[in-house]
């Protein structure tokens, strides 16, 4: 047993620089009730986030469709090494009973992340948590930062991390996306 934590952890560290790491199990923060997948749709910026090795560049945006199946069209785009690039993904609510608690995934073969909102008012702000354990021994996070518009006001960004900050997440990395576009 011990060995293949050793082993988890030794094919995590090179993520741990560009992820975020802790000890323990994840948090389990409060979403937003009642969410309606519907007033959401559209397209978001991304103002902070924590690091991540999938998203590098600037002017980070996500728009998110309905499809006919019923299932949540996820087009991210990025500008990065001079040129846009985009990732095609799919979110799906998990469990209606807390539809704020979506899953998503960017390939066949991937199992769905987390997609937590833990609040938004469809209009301006959604603040975004997607957390993994591993053996309940240490957490793999990230945290987003969105808005509908690509420079909102320094009070909103404050009120979305003064909220992460009071549902016991780390954001001592979280670092401002570029959106100069
Ligand atoms: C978002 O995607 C939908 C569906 O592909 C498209 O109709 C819409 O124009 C896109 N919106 C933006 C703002 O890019």
């Amino acid at each position: 047993m011990s060995s293949i934590i050793l082993l988890v952890f030794v094919l995590l560290l090179p993520l741990a620089s560009s992820q975020t790491f802790h000890w323990g199990p994840c948090p389990s923060p409060q979403v937003q009730p009642n969410f309606q997948v519907e007033k959401y749709l559209g397209k978001w910026y991304e103002i902070e986030k924590l690091p991540a090795s999938f998203e590098k560049g600037t002017c980070i945006e996500a728009n998110y469709s309905l499809r006919r199946d019923g299932t949540i069209r996820v087009l991210n785009s990025q500008f990065y090494k001079e040129k846009v690039s985009t990732a095609e993904g799919t979110a799906v609510v998990r469990d209606t009973r807390e539809s704020a608690k979506l899953g998503v995934s960017f390939s066949y073969f991937t199992p769905y992340a987390p997609y937590w909102v833990l609040t938004t008012d469809y209009t301006s702000l959604s603040v975004v948590y997607s957390c993994t354990s591993f053996l309940h021994l240490f957490h793999i996070d990230y945290a987003w930062i969105l808005s509908r518009s690509p420079s909102p006001s320094a009070a909103t960004v404050l009120y979305a991390k003064e909220l992460l900050v009071r549902e016991g997440i780390d954001i001592s990395r979280m670092k401002p996306t570029v959106q100069n576009c």
